[in-house]
């Protein structure tokens, strides 16, 4: 025994070694490892299997790990996992090849990797139709689904759906090309689900995948203890030329232990009780004995008691038996039998074994013009709802705003994106829904002219375009169609639309606020002609001083309140389960502060900062209720988005957006991955952002609202690196008239406090703009509000003021910048701190000038980065955005009088 043993491994380790040269192949292979990050891809040591990261796949749910010892006693595509905690079904999208057979393997190992537990019950799709039901019951046990399908489409799409017992989560799929040999045949184009794959009379209880079986299937040991193993002594032809299956598996066989045995007997369940099951199975036959001349094995194969098959012969090659219409099979106890015939001097074995289940995947796919058309639309709109998967069908998971006709294969009727917050033009995708009845754009900020493409599409009825910024002229072929009847269009509230007819109902309704806007655009054309008359007419005029544009506030109003559309409509009470739900059980802290602390989360996949008031304090308690005020009636662009709250018995939340990129004082201090180096330019953006913030709160709010707590750490950096102004708990809403405010409680940051209000407790916006003096101070210094110093702590407005009376000036700006800046940008923007941070607040300018001086400090930067004036009329020309066209304005400006004072040092040069 111990010599066959011995025998056994060597020749095993032939097998993998000759085996190995295969690796490099892998041809037909699909490999993911769910939730693996991405740049994170690798070889898995046993198998040698290369698995990408999904991140390509799917752009919904969230990267978890096992527990250590699940990572440990598992294959490493399970050590990481994608969860699902958000939406009912969530869709990877694998690309395929059409027509190809496949056997595609979904792969899921729990480990506890929420640390609840509890392994959880799922169902998962192909397309539009049910695969499984995914049931795990034991956290450390992985599991898997099996299925040969061939896609119909150049992509497959795989989706976890939420039953409503547990969330959904999988390890690893994997795609394996079929296509070989013409095997696994079946009648009629069939999905079939692969309930077994088993390797009889197995040595090593060793479960065979690659490199063993080239084509990747799995064969699970599978014994009996009325069974003896037999195996192949020599390693002569045995590997089945059709079926490829991998010597490992087939070169071992059962016998009934009994050598008189007659028959060997094996019985499975079907998985489903309900439903009649159709089966096909595959018998893998091979002799492994090497027969005397006077033995035989012959034997017949029984199914349930019916003939199966009669008389077979095992030979040296694989014999593989099959029928190609497939079996009803029972619940329970279907019995397979190899019964030894009268002629037979020996008992029957069996090598291995295939069952394949018929599903029913009757329902079709979308068609794919239509998927191709929506999916683009999805893309090129940032559709932010659940568009995940077939978008049809199954109908419960149809996408939202979608209706479908399911006469043959499923196509989009109607399109809703009512109230989407729509940008940009109206898509020529649109016109590829061919069959399209109705489309509801209405509500949105759609801007360009109504394509003519509409009035080609043969089945529209409908058409809502109400409420846009849609230009030009109505393509007169809709107007035609409206006209007849078989249109019903709408067109209202399309202020710049050239419309005529009674169509453009609302558009008389609207002409007060057209004229504004013409008002508007030839007011600043005329003031941009004076300025620029102006400045050609006199060489004196340095920069255009305190310009307070009028409709400034306005222009910024309307920006902010389209950018916010989107998060507006998630804006609401949550329940504590929600809230629970959304940080994934207040998983992953972001940070801890006074109020308490703040946890990720995601709702419907946007990421959200939640924020949890500690219980204790009741002054926290009303900041909260203060904040909530505030924030609900606020919103700015450079202010953090409220989008819900929570306030259920002690339970206190509030939800945030999240600023994936932290707050301002880790990036000017600290220096870790996380944290950025920013150049001149970046601190002036910055800056700006986060004055602009200020500014709103003091004049675009009706009652003004004081920050109260302006810091650093308060201002937080979203992916863009757009500053936003957050915690605005300490902020009370004081009355307009009297303009100042008398208050008990004095509040605040130590360094950022202004002085005046600290005597007086007289709180006015001059205390947010002392708060700011000092962040603008950090942002140039790269100092912390309050610096060590050799005669011990010190203010970093008395540390630059000492620095500017010594006539120390370059030591004030942060030496990582290395000098890479404009110096009068910089002094500016010292001179504006300074002032800000003065003692009385009187000398201190309003966030409404600091916001116009930082813009041309910004401006002078960006002179000296295009360094000439032609560069800079294109920018001009090419910037659109209103904000960074004023500060273009001011650098053309700025830029014309740099050159002529150029012009006038050359021509004078004693001047
Ligand atoms: C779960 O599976 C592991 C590994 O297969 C096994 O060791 C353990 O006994 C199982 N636990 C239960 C409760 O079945
Ligand atoms: C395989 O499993 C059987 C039963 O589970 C056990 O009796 C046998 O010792 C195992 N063989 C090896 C090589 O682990
Ligand atoms: C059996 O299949 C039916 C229909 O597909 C399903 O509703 C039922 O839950 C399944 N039962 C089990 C035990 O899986
Ligand atoms: C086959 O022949 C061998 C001798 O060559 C003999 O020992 C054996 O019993 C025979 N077996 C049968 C089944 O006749
Ligand atoms: C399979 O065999 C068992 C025991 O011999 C028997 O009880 C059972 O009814 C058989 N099943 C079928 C479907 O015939
Ligand atoms: C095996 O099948 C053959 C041919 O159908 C039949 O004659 C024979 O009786 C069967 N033997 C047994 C043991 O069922
Ligand atoms: C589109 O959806 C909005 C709100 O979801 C609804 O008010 C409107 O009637 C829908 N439009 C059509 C054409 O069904
Ligand atoms: C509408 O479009 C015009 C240009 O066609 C643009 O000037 C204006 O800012 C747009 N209005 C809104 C609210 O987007």
């Amino acid at each position: 025994m111990r010599m066959l043993m011995h025998l056994l491994f060597v020749m095993l380790g032939v097998v993998t070694s000759g085996l190995l040269v295969q690796t490099q192949f892998q041809s037909g292979f699909i490999s993911i490892d769910c939730g693996l990050p991405e740049g994170k891809d690798y070889t898995e040591k046993s198998t040698g299997i290369n698995y990408i990261s999904d991140t390509n796949f799917i752009d919904s749910g969230v990267s978890k790990m096992v527990s250590s010892e699940d990572k440990i006693t598992h294959q490493q595509q399970f050590s990481y996992l994608r969860s699902f905690p958000n939406g009912m079904r969530n869709c990877y999208k694998i690309s395929v090849t059409s027509g190809t057979k496949y056997l595609i393997r979904a792969s899921f190992l729990y480990g506890n990797y929420d640390g609840l537990n509890e392994p959880p019950q799922f169902d998962i799709h192909l397309g539009s139709n049910l695969w499984d039901t995914v049931k795990l019951t034991n956290a450390s046990q992985s599991s898997y689904r099996e299925l040969m399908h061939t896609p119909t489409l150049n992509y497959v799409h795989i989706c976890l759906v939420n039953t409503g017992n547990g969330i959904p989560f999988i390890s690893a799929i994997e795609f394996r090309n079929m296509d070989f040999n013409n095997v696994y045949k079946t009648s009629g184009a069939t999905t079939l689900a692969r309930l077994a794959g088993l390797d009889f009379g197995s040595f090593t209880n060793l479960t065979y995948r690659y490199m063993d079986d080239f084509h990747d299937r799995l064969w699970e040991p599978y014994s009996n203890d009325q069974w003896a193993q037999l195996h192949n002594p020599i390693n002569n032809d045995l590997p089945s030329r059709d079926y490829e299956l991998p010597i490992s598996v087939i070169w071992t066989a059962a016998t009934p232990r009994n050598a008189n045995g007659v028959s060997l007997d094996f019985y499975f369940d079907a998985l489903n009780e309900t439903t009649q099951q159709q089966c096909y199975f595959y018998l893998h036959f091979a002799e492994v004995q090497k027969l005397a001349p006077n033995e035989t094995r012959e034997f017949n194969i029984t199914l349930n008691g019916e003939d199966f098959y009669n008389l077979l012969r095992p030979g040296h090659f694989v014999n593989t038996i099959f029928d190609p219409s497939p079996y009803n099979v029972f619940y329970k106890n279907n019995n397979i039998s190899l019964v030894k015939t009268e002629a037979s001097t020996l008992p029957p074995i069996i090598n291995a074994l295939e069952i394949y289940q018929v599903k029913d995947f009757s329902q079709l796919e979308t068609q794919q013009d239509d998927v191709d058309a929506i999916t683009n639309i999805k893309k090129v709109y940032r559709v932010t709802q659940n568009w995940q998967g077939d978008p049809c069908a199954p109908v419960a998971y149809m996408w939202e705003g979608l209706n479908c006709n399911f006469n043959g294969t499923p196509r989009i009727t109607s399109l809703n994106l009512s109230s989407s917050g729509l940008t940009g033009q109206i898509v020529s995708y649109i016109s590829k829904l061919t069959d399209l009845e109705s489309l509801d754009l209405s509500n949105n900020s759609l801007n360009g002219e109504i394509p003519d493409f509409l009035a080609d599409l043969p089945s529209l009825r409908v058409l809502n375009l109400h409420n846009n910024n849609l230009t030009g002229q109505v393509p007169n072929a809709l107007i035609q169609r409206s006209s007849e009847g078989a249109l019903l269009l709408r067109l209202g509230q399309n202020p710049n639309l050239l419309c005529e007819s009674a169509l453009c109902d609302q558009q008389t309704k609207d002409k007060s606020k057209k004229n504004n806007r013409v008002i508007y655009v030839l007011a600043s054309i005329s003031a941009i002609l004076v300025l620029l008359l102006l400045v050609l007419a006199t060489v004196n005029i340095i920069y255009i001083k305190k310009r307070k544009p009028k409709n400034y506030f306005k222009v910024h109003k309307e920006f902010s309140d389209q950018t916010g559309s989107q998060l507006e409509s998630k804006r609401r009470r949550y329940s504590f389960n929600e809230v629970s739900n959304m940080t994934n059980n207040f998983e992953r802290v972001l940070g801890r502060g006074g109020f308490g602390t703040v946890y990720y989360g995601i709702i419907d996949d946007i990421q959200v900062a939640v924020k949890m008031l500690s219980q204790s304090s009741v002054q926290g308690y009303q900041q909260f209720l203060a904040e909530v005020n505030i924030l609900m009636r606020v919103h700015h662009r450079n202010l953090t988005s409220l989008i819900g709250y929570c306030n259920e018995e002690t339970n206190i939340a509030l939800i945030y957006e999240y600023m994936e990129n932290g707050n301002l004082e880790e990036h000017l201090l600290e220096k870790n991955s996380r944290t950025r180096l920013f150049n001149w330019e970046e601190r002036l953006t910055i800056a700006m952002d986060a004055a602009q913030g200020l500014e709103y709160l003091h004049n675009g709010c009706k009652p003004p609202i004081i920050h109260r707590d302006v810091k650093c750490t308060n201002i937080l950096l979203n992916e863009n690196f757009q500053a936003k102004m957050s915690d605005l708990g300490l902020s009370r809403s004081f009355p307009v008239d009297g303009g100042t405010h008398v208050t008990t409680v004095i509040a605040g940051t130590p360094g950022y406090l202004d002085p005046e209000y600290q005597v007086s407790n007289r709180l006015t916006e001059k205390s947010d703009v002392y708060s700011f003096g000092v962040v603008l101070l950090e942002i140039i210094t790269g100092k912390p509000a309050i610096l060590k110093a050799v005669e011990g702590k010190i203010h970093i407005s008395e540390w630059v003021k000492s620095m500017l009376a010594k006539g120390d000036v370059k030591c004030i700006v942060d030496t990582r910048l290395q000098g890479d800046f404009e110096s009068s940008s910089v002094w500016r923007a010292v001179e504006i701190a300074m002032a800000s941070v003065s003692n009385k607040s009187s000398k201190r300018p309003y966030m409404t000038d600091i916001v116009t001086e930082l813009k041309e400090c910004l401006a002078m930067e960006l002179a000296r980065k295009h360094n000439s004036c032609e560069t800079m009329t294109m920018s001009l020309a090419t910037e659109s955005e209103s904000s960074s066209l004023a500060s273009s304005i001011m650098m053309f400006f700025w830029c014309l009088n740099k050159e002529r004072n150029k012009a006038k040092t050359i021509l004078n040069p004693s001047g």
